[in-house]
Parts: structure tokens; sequence; C-alpha cells
């Protein structure tokens, strides 16, 4: 039998979570990824590595899909968790929209097969030539942050001879309890307009013939561990939405955002069907299509950098696990403080010890892992450091003048690249000298 490698757990030969999810599992002793060795996947395309898994990337969209089939509903996967081609060409195949955030990822999202009218374009400073793409694409409704926003999207849609649908992102003041960073739904965020005025909002825009205000929105935060904020959030769009239809404005969509958290360490997540048993009271009858744009709990648990130890080292009693893998690979760690299970790729050592696993950058913030309990490894040994699917390979950069990693992606027992390491050329090509 498999075990899953509960992320998190002190020992993972003896913890015994039933397999019920594809992803990562120890097998044999091995850390394998549905069947595939991840230390075949070393041997073969070298580290770091992010591995994701097709089936739980699948598994986690469906489970949102037919956890919110008792609405009209439409699942919005956010891009930027995990922009990789290979797993936007699987979503769209599944049948899932898009959340785009920019006019790279509205093309990364067409060329992937997802039909415009499934996207959904947000961000708080689209320019002028994404706002032309998205009208010229037909997509689903733009998400607006602001008056100004509207006018420029029908100003657009002018001069194009089309009408751009338009859903209004709102800003509800409700504290989604997360890191700062995060957190996008205060009054203080960047994020949308104050709901207090998107009645007026609407009404001003009733002298655009160019667009149909025809969606509310709001997203108010990410990595929400609680369900409370987003049925507040929930109930106020649904308020506010039954409004503006009942002064006449076409409202066909009504978004609550993504923003489901994958929470560190042995802590449960909550699963699709808890998130949607939490909002469905408030959506069910309501006679809007309801939109949601996870990102994080779709791609976060499907994914794992698996990084080669290149040195131990001991300094004044503190241990130091040196890996291939930095902060330019994984920004996660420094950036918001987030811990991110590690685990041997190979049959543990034994023991666990306490160490920083920390990178090669020059940097004093460049680590995985601070203080934490990991298995214990030598020289030469693989590491997977797990629920990294998400903002990881997505947000890593070239810092240090770093070839960013390869990406390799399973399905069906076997494994291919689907991005290849970069190389020196790769990284000089844009340059003047
Ligand atoms: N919709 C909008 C408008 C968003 O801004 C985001 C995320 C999402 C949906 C998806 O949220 P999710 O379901 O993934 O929580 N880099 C950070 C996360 C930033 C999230 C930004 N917006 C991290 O690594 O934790």
């Amino acid at each position: 039998a498999s075990f899953t490698a509960d992320p998190g757990r002190k020992n993972p030969e003896t913890a015994i979570v039933p397999r019920t999810v594809a992803g990562f599992f120890r097998e044999n002793k091995e850390l394998t990824c549905d069947g595939v060795p991840l230390s075949e996947v070393a041997r073969a395309v070298g580290t770091p590595v992010y591995v994701y898994s097709a089936a739980a990337i699948e598994e986690s969209f469906r489970r949102f899909d037919r956890a919110f089939a008792p609405v009209s509903h439409l699942v919005c996967y956010a891009a930027k968790a995990n922009s990789n081609l290979a797993i936007l060409k699987l979503l769209a195949s599944l049948g899932a929209g898009a959340d785009v955030v920019s006019g790279g990822e509205l093309r990364a999202c067409l060329v992937s097969g997802f039909p415009a009218e499934r996207i959904v374009f947000s961000g708080v400073g689209k320019t002028e030539e994404e706002i032309r793409q998205g009208v010229a694409a037909g997509i689903l409704a733009f998400n607006a942050e602001s008056e100004r926003e509207i006018e420029k999207i029908d100003a657009e849609a002018g001069r194009q001879g089309k009408k751009a649908r338009v859903a209004l992102r709102v800003n509800p003041d409700i504290d989604a309890k997360t890191h700062p960073y995060i957190s996008t739904g205060l009054a203080r965020n960047k994020f949308g307009v104050d709901i207090g005025r998107a009645r007026e909002i609407f009404e001003h825009a009733r002298r655009f013939e160019n667009v149909a205000m025809t969606g509310v929105q709001a997203h108010i935060g990410s990595q929400i561990l609680e369900t409370a904020p987003m049925e507040e959030t929930a109930r106020e769009l649904v308020a506010l939405a039954k409004d503006l239809a009942a002064r006449g404005f076409p409202i066909e969509t009504l978004d609550v955002g993504g923003g489901l958290g994958v929470p560190a360490g042995s802590s449960r997540a909550l699963s699709q069907e808890e998130y949607a048993a939490a909002l469905l009271p408030h959506l069910e009858g309501v006679p809007f299509r309801i939109l949601i744009e996870p990102g994080r709990s779709i791609a976060a648990r499907a994914g794992a950098l698996v990084t080669r130890v290149l040195y131990i080292k001991q300094n004044r009693g503190r241990r130091f696990v040196i890996t291939d893998a930095g902060m330019n690979d994984l920004l996660r760690p420094p950036l918001y403080g987030a811990i991110h299970p590690i685990e041997s790729v190979g049959a543990p050592r034994g023991q666990t010890v306490t160490a920083d696993v920390v990178g090669p950058i020059c940097e004093t913030s460049d680590f995985l892992a601070r203080d934490a309990e990991i298995p214990d490894a030598a020289e030469g040994d693989l590491l997977a450091v797990l629920d990294a699917g998400a903002y990881g390979f997505a947000m890593s950069s070239n810092y240090n003048f770093r070839p960013r990693a390869a990406e390799v992606l399973v399905e069906k027992g076997s494994f291919r690249t689907v991005r290849r390491r970069e190389t020196f050329e790769d990284l000089i090509r844009p340059e003047a000298g």
C-alpha cells in the first residue's frame, strides 16, 4: 500500500494517512510523484527541478467544479500561481476558465486553449495595450479596479466597434487574516473600489456606450485559512449584485475571487468541499453565474522543488544544509515567512535534525527553511521542498545570474520536461553588452 507523504509530519515512515489524492507519496521508502521516483527525474533532468503532478491538478480542479455544481458557476484558475503552458493546457482541456492579470497571461491562456469567453482579466494597473488585447479577444469580463479604467475600456471598445463586459472589483474592507503582503480586501489596500461607492460608479457608467456592466467581483487576499471572511465577502457581493440588478444593470456574474489557503506543515487544508459548503448557502438561488478564482489551492500541493545538497556545515552549533536551490528558485520563505515541508527523496536516514536549509545566493535572506526539523541529509542527497507548485517557479528569477530551474510534469506514470532548464545563453540573449 502507498501512503501520502503528508507534508510536515515528523516521521514520514510511520504516518499513515490513506492515499486519497494524487501527488507525492513514499513508495518503497522513495519519494515519488504518482509512481515516478523523484530520484529518476533528478537523474534525467538535473536539479533544481520543479516536479508537478498532472493528476493532482486535475483532482483539485474537478473537486472545485463538482463542489460548486449546485449553482451555475465557472472555476477561473488564477494563472499567476503557475503559468507553465502544460498546466494551462491541462486546465483548459478540463473546461476551466482563467483569471489573468497581464497581457502576457492573457496570451498564454489563449494559446493554451482557454476560450476568451472563459477568461476574466484582473489587475489594478492594466495598460492601454492590455485593455486593447482583452477587448480584441472578447473576454468574459474585465475586473475593473477604478472608474478611470472603465472609461479607458469604453474608449477602446468604441475604437474596436465592440461592447466590452465589465465587472467592478469592490473592496469590502474585510480582514482576510493572512500575511499583510497578500491581504487585499482592507480599505488601506490598493485593490478595488470602496464597496460603498459601487452603486455610484455603476450609475456613472451608464453613460458609457461601449461597456456592459455585467458583474461584481472581490478578492480579499490569498492563503486564507478560515471561511468567515470569505462568507462575509460573498454575502456583501450578493446584496450588492441583487441591488444593481434591481436598478436595471445586466448583472450576469458574481465573482468571489480566490484565496483558499494551503496551510504549512501538517495542518489540514480546508477542502474544496468545505469551502463550497461555507459559500453555497449564500449563493444558492442567486440569479447570477458564480465565478471563483482559485490559484494556490489548485497548484500548490501538486508541485515539489527537488534540490541537491551541496554541502553540510556546522557553525557554532548551528547546522546549515546548503542546497543547489535558492531564493531565486523559491522566494516564498524569505518573502512571506512561508513554511514549506522538506522531505528526503531517498529513504530517510532514520532521524530528523534541526537545521537551516539555505541556498547558494549571497544573501542572508536566502533560505528554504530555518530552524526546521528536517530529515538528516548528507552531501549529494536529494531533498524535496513540498507545496511548491503555486507561486514557486512563477516567482523565480535570474538573481545572481542563475538560470531558472527546469519544470517536469508527471502524467499517467511517466514524466516529461515542460520547461527546459535555462542556459547562460538564454540569460545573455536580451542584453546589448
Ligand atoms: N484572484 C485575484 C484577483 C488575485 O489577485 C489572486 C492572487 C487570486 C485570484 C488567486 O489567489 P489564490 O487562490 O492563489 O490565493 N505570491 C503569493 C500569493 C499572491 C496572490 C496574489 N493574488 C504567495 O506566494 O503566497
